[in-house]
């Protein structure tokens, strides 16, 4: 495999990093061939196990695409950075993190047994399902289209389209949901939800599980916080300064969930996963002495849909790994 390791000399043009992102693609394929496609949202099993694709974008306008990079995917538990966000938005962050804590669990990003464990009961963090049902509690409205509005404005205010939810996964994952009821029921109990709430918060939040992108969507939304939310063409700020940093803090704390220490360790950048196999990873503007790519900043999003046991893309997480090394990507 070519190590496209950077000198002081080098020229960074795009053909020259499109060469070394085609061939880390080709090598990092077999790995698909070790994961598993999750089983208890059936109709995620219809993906192709072998599917590997990468997109990236930088601050600078460069994209770098490769591998298979056409096959629109369901956002999941990415979507959980972006209600978060708008939460944010609406209510302001302390209502959120009265209700919702910033702390890593250690747990699968469904377990139920650390929601036990605390004393106040107060969900983990807002990208394990309990927090991320609390977070979606917590949009305006009255259905779960009004819930939804503000978070597809924001995705069409940065993608410049509006994505669309795809209805058979929704309808599939609503129809499998016992976990996440389960969930639903125990933050009911804890006063974390009202039960007149329940209904209207699972539908919305399997809803925006279900809104479906594309790899350069997931690139670009990454781009944008790496930019601290601002859009670098224009200069319009997209998301607040302080809410971008707080949701990229805890995408490093926490969204790669009971991985999420080993890959702030040895890859070292805010990333969030989501079942269907899609990771956006964020890499912000960095100060070093070598001439490296993207400087600036940019937004990576992976597609691999076989997954390993914590529920990440397995390929994904290892070409990240190996672009964030070969660019010195790390934040610290
Ligand atoms: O609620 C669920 O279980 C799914 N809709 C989303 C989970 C997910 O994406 C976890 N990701 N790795």
């Amino acid at each position: 495999m070519v190590q496209g390791a950077m000198n002081q000399n080098t020229k960074l043009t795009k053909d020259w990093l499109q060469n070394y992102v085609d061939d880390w693609v080709k090598f990092y394929w077999k790995h698909t061939k070790e994961g598993e496609l999750p089983s208890y949202i059936p109709i995620l099993q219809q993906a192709n196990k072998n599917h590997l694709g990468i997109s990236i974008m930088g601050t600078n306008g460069v994209t770098i695409e490769s591998g298979d990079v056409d096959i629109p995917f369901t956002i999941q538990s990415i979507s959980k950075v972006f209600t978060f966000i708008v939460a944010c938005m609406q209510r302001g962050v302390s209502y959120v993190l009265d209700r919702v804590d910033v702390e890593p669990t250690g747990e699968a990003f469904n377990s139920i047994m650390h929601l036990e464990m605390k004393q106040i009961k107060k969900p983990f963090n807002p990208f394990v399902n309990a927090g991320a049902i609390t977070v979606t509690s917590l949009l305006t409205g009255k259905t779960s289209a009004e819930k939804l509005e503000p978070l597809l404005q924001l995705l069409e205010n940065i993608l410049g389209y509006r994505p669309a939810l795809n209805i058979d996964v929704f309808q599939s994952e609503m129809q499998t949901s016992i976990r996440n009821r389960a969930i639903g029921y125990y933050l009911v109990e804890t006063g974390y939800l009202e039960s007149d709430q329940l209904e209207l918060t699972l539908e919305t939040y399997f809803k925006q599980c279900s809104i479906e992108i594309s790899l350069k969507d997931l690139a670009h939304l990454g781009m944008i916080l790496a930019n601290d939310g601002k859009d670098p063409k224009t200069g319009t700020e997209l998301i607040p300064k302080q809410v971008a940093r707080l949701a990229k803090s805890l995408m490093l704390t926490c969204g790669m969930y009971d991985a999420s220490g080993k890959f702030a360790a040895y890859v070292g950048i805010p990333a969030k996963s989501g079942v269907s196999g899609g990771i956006v990873a964020i890499a912000p503007p960095r100060a070093r002495e070598e001439n490296l790519p993207f400087l600036e900043g940019c937004g990576i999003g992976v597609y691999g849909p076989a997954l390993d046991k914590q529920g990440n893309s397995i390929a994904g997480i290892k070409l990240i790994r190996h672009i964030a090394k070969q660019w010195d990507l790390s934040i610290f």
